[in-house]
């Protein structure tokens, strides 16, 4: 049997340029899809797959999110005595749920470098990374599914899926030989690659289980692509010392960093809500008409 899995990093010290002018004041992870920050699903999907302890690497200006984690003793006091008792429960739950542990990326020296932060916390076990800008909506949660490839190989494993041709300069792509219908033995790993020079269109979203060997590598791992610490570089590293997977997982990705798959994952989140459905249906409507 593996070691269980039971940690996991969520970097969000990026500056979010993307959505400025908004993220000059709200951390993008407190931008809302309907009415719960990003970075709400994103932990949901953790505790989802079993996830106990959650490592947010922050930085300055990011305190809102801190505050959405903890108690707000009373606006929960307020709900419960208007009579607003399950409202209240479900603020008071989201503070429950896990052990957040707050982590400051003093300099933005890259998602390596971020990951590499949460070291005193993992120890030896081996542990989750979820990215905050990619969403995921799955019947098993995606980092569930990464988690119980683990289980049965013993090796680290990044998520993967099919991007077109022109997509795999947005991301860190991995190439590979095929162990079964949707595991790869990696063999080539490169951050944002010219379309020449890509190992394949199987690009990673943002989710991945390492061993904690990673945090050594990470130590030694040079500034790369735009002189920052790679994430990617330091798995292809991990790839050839012990070894690394790649699993195209079942479920759609939406990337919220992105102001299009904000709104793609806005609507198809907003759809699944049964209070919601017809009236966006609605309104749909009422715009293409
Ligand atoms: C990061 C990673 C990249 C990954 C991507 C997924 O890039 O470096 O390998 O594919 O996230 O969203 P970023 O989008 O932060 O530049």
């Amino acid at each position: 049997m593996n070691q269980k899995i039971r940690k996991a990093v969520i970097p969000s010290a990026g500056l979010g340029t993307r959505f400025l002018p908004v993220t000059k004041a709200v951390p993008k992870e407190m931008i809302p899809i309907i009415d719960k920050p990003m970075i709400h699903y994103i932990i949901e999907e953790a505790i989802q797959s079993g996830i106990e302890d959650i490592v947010l690497i922050t930085a300055r200006h990011k305190e809102d999110i801190e505050r959405y984690f903890d108690h707000n003793y009373e606006l929960e006091d307020r709900l419960a005595k208007s009579g607003k008792q399950a409202l209240a429960d479900q603020i008071k739950n989201i503070a429950q749920s896990c052990n957040i542990i707050c982590c400051f990326q003093k300099e933005p020296a890259g998602l390596g470098h971020a990951v590499g932060l949460a070291r005193p916390v993992m120890g030896d076990e081996p542990f989750a990374v979820l990215l905050g800008d990619d969403l995921i909506d799955a019947k098993v949660p995606c980092t569930r599914q990464l988690m119980d490839v683990y289980q049965k190989h013993g090796t680290s494993v990044v998520g993967v899926m099919e991007v077109p041709h022109e997509d795999v300069v947005k991301y860190g792509i991995v190439g590979g030989s095929k162990i079964d219908d949707r595991t790869f033995k990696v063999t080539s790993m490169i951050e944002k690659p010219k379309i020449e020079d890509a190992p394949s269109r199987f690009a990673i979203p943002g989710r991945y289980i390492c061993d904690s060997s990673i945090f050594e590598i990470l130590k030694n791992t040079k500034p790369g692509k735009n002189g920052e610490i790679q994430f990617t570089d330091a798995l292809f590293e991990l790839s050839k010392q012990r070894g690394l997977l790649a699993y195209q997982f079942e479920g759609d990705r939406y990337d919220t960093g992105d102001r299009l798959g904000y709104l793609d994952a806005t609507l198809a989140f907003g759809l699944k809500r049964p209070e919601l459905h017809d009236g966006l249906i609605a309104l749909m409507k009422k715009h293409l008409a």
